[in-house]
């Protein structure tokens, strides 16, 4: 397949026209990638049971896997659900446009395809200029998983899309690295008291501002104390990097030792080795290929890099990769949850 790859920076003239070529493919039934402020996404027409599944082909993405369906504004809403409860608008005028993606019952119209079944519908208004103008254009509600294939790190960077997707669907819109580099946090607001299904960075203290009580489910939590893992593994691989990902605990001093130990392990083997640092710790290793994924005190930025660090891994043929643990906070859940799925639930 040929992909129509446009590259958009500022939404100018010319920007507009080159979106209107890459909206027709979604009227006409295709799937074009658009940037978000959080990872990019591989978009549909929501109402377009072929169209959705190209998706799911274009990932490699299992069918049951539910997809989250993306509006341009606050009325695009009501026709896509059976109802939305109080609670829930409160959410949308807080947190949108933004991260945060709400699970409510889906309305009739909504295909199977895209909920894998389910009688529910994740929704999002992303809060990106040029994914706001793409779907106003398409004018169509866009279904869109992150545009990875399959169990690989979500795309924060237009490179990151063109390894993965080039040559497998419609259209491609490039443009900066994307700002919060996680996806949005999902919560479902069907049940009470509201559950979070996948931490991101709206957090959970800010949601429970608004919400009073709010519950996380236990995928979330048990992933996050590794004595409580019931199934490593779990039902999907995921962000995987190509190369062998272990989290490496304790304090701050057990975690320098346990890393320079196994370096000097496996120095004069030909393995290549990575270690997985922050700005504050890289100083630590003499060995191996050491990447540093920000600052200890800004978790925001952490989160923004993790994704295409372990890209940088790859492209580099890291085969074994050392990542320091992150201490658990508010602020650093979402990261340590990607963190640890990427690796598996390896941990040392
Ligand atoms: O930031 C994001 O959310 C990005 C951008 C493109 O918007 N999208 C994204 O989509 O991360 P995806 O498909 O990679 O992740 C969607 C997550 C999955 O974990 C899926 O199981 C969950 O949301 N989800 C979607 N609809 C659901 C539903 N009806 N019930 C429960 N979980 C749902
Ligand atoms: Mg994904």
């Amino acid at each position: 397949m040929k992909t129509k790859i446009i590259n958009i920076e500022v939404l100018d003239e010319s920007a507009l026209a080159d979106l209107e070529a890459v909206a027709s493919l979604i009227r006409s039934g295709g799937t074009v990638v658009f940037p978000t402020e959080t990872v990019y996404g591989l978009g549909a027409d929501a109402l377009n049971p072929q169209a959705i599944k190209k998706i799911f082909a274009a990932k490699g993405r299992p069918d049951d896997n539910p997809l989250i369906v993306h509006v341009a504004s606050l009325d695009e809403v009501k026709p896509l659900v059976a109802n939305i409860p109080e609670q829930a608008k409160k959410l949308m005028q807080v947190f949108w446009p933004g991260p945060l993606t709400i699970i409510m019952e889906k309305a009739a119209s909504i295909p199977t395809e895209v909920t894998g079944g389910l009688n529910t519908v994740g929704v999002r208004l992303p809060d990106h200029p040029i994914a706001q103008a793409f779907i106003k254009m398409a004018g169509c509600p866009i279904a869109a998983p992150s545009a990875n294939r399959s169990g690989r790190p979500s795309p924060t960077q237009g490179k990151h899309v063109l390894e993965d997707l080039d040559g497998r669907v419609d259209g491609i819109i490039l443009s900066s690295d994307t700002d919060l580099g996680l996806e949005s946090t999902v919560i479902d607001m069907t049940v009470e008291p509201p559950v979070v299904l996948r931490p991101g960075d709206i957090t959970l203290a800010e949601l429970r501002e608004i919400l009073g009580e709010v519950a996380v489910s236990a995928n979330v939590t048990e992933n996050v104390v590794p004595e409580k893992i019931s199934s490593p593994g779990m039902k999907y691989t995921h962000y995987s990097p190509k190369g062998e990902l272990v989290v490496v605990k304790g304090s701050p001093e057990e975690i320098r030792d346990k890393i320079n130990r196994a370096l000097s392990h496996h120095k004069g083997k030909s393995m290549t080795i990575g270690v997985l640092a922050s700005d504050e710790t890289m100083g630590f290793y003499q060995e191996g290929l050491i990447i540093s994924l920000g600052s200890r005190n800004d978790p925001k930025e952490m989160a923004k890099n993790l994704f295409s660090r372990l890209r940088t891994f790859d492209e580099l043929g890291v085969e074994k990769i050392f990542a320091e643990d992150i201490p658990l906070n508010n602020e650093t859940l979402a990261l340590i949850n990607r963190l640890y799925k990427a690796a598996g639930y390896a941990f040392i």
